[in-house]
């Protein structure tokens, strides 16, 4: 019987979720299928529930489920649960775990890269769900110096004191960060600043950028935000969200059917889904 997969958030008819899976699971030949399902924040439970009824092999949660979804599930992932958000779900004869693979697509992405990742000075921006999954999981497998720096500085300062993996952090104000960025080899854009309707928009001036440094935003659409253009005129290398979005999706691919599946592919898949090229 064909095995049933799907990502549940609200809104979710632009999710490319559905092409890159199906896509995958054509290309390595399973009988499976991928489906989006709109679902509003009151019917969540029902949801799961019916999911459970029907077998389900395993789902993706995006916004506004991620944190939701915790208390309905049998089993969460301990990464996942110092997060506290759950982005995949894998049934294992009937019980429901819960995993978060937004970080660790991130970090995957980032060590392809970094040999020496672990003594790289990072900051990020942002202290969001999205800076929560990136910071926890850096700090997880080792990162030595990862700075915040955000406009509401006690979410940055409770982001870092709920981190149970051991890190040197500063908290900085938008303005100190700025002054400062010349120190950084990696930056990371966590904030929905650079995404419509704020596209004429960086959360910081990259006027100290050093030229050495990777600039990272996670937004993908558009796949060069304004901060990234800065960062490329600036001569610095610089990534879209791209391929923290398809790394995230290999992880749960991976966690599904025990195959890591080609992230190019994945790439080029969602890509022309874009209608653009590789930033
Ligand atoms: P996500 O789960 O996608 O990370 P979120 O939890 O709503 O989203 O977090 C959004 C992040 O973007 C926060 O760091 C937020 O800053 P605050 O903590 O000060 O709210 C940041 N952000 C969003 N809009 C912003 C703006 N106009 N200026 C500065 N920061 C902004």
């Amino acid at each position: 019987m064909k095995s049933l997969y799907a990502v549940i958030g609200k809104p979710i008819a632009h999710s490319m979720s559905p092409v890159m899976h199906n896509d995958l699971f054509q290309h390595y030949e399973l009988d499976a299928h991928y489906h989006a399902f709109a679902i509003e924040p009151d019917d969540l439970a029902d949801a799961v529930k019916g999911f459970r009824a029907i077998g389900i092999s395993g789902f993706n949660v995006t916004v506004p489920h991620k944190v939701a979804i915790m208390p309905l599930l049998d089993e969460i992932d301990p990464l996942a649960r110092s997060i506290g958000a759950v982005n995949t779900v894998v049934n294992e004869n009937g019980r429901l775990i819960g995993y978060n693979t937004d970080g660790s697509g991130f970090v995957l992405g980032l060590k392809n890269k970094f040999d020496d990742l672990e003594s790289k000075k990072v900051l990020i921006i942002g202290a969001g769900g999205a800076a929560r999954a990136i910071y926890f999981t850096m700090a997880h497998v080792g990162v030595k110096h990862l700075d915040i720096t955000n406009r509401t500085i006690t979410k940055a300062e409770n982001l870092a004191n709920d981190c149970p993996y051991s890190v040197n952090t500063s908290i900085l104000q938008l303005e100190e960060a700025e002054n400062r960025l010349g120190a950084y080899d990696i930056i990371i854009q966590t904030t929905s600043i650079g995404m419509a309707p704020q596209t004429e928009c960086e959360p910081l001036s990259l006027h100290n950028l050093s030229k050495n440094a990777f600039v990272s935003d996670i937004i993908y659409n558009p796949l060069e935000t304004r901060l990234l253009k800065m960062a490329r005129e600036k001569a610095a290398n610089t990534q879209n969200g791209i391929e923290m979005f398809v790394n995230q999706g290999a992880l749960a691919f991976e966690k599904w059917t025990g195959i890591m599946p080609d992230t190019s592919r994945m790439t080029t898949k969602v890509l022309t889904q874009l209608g653009g090229t590789k930033c």
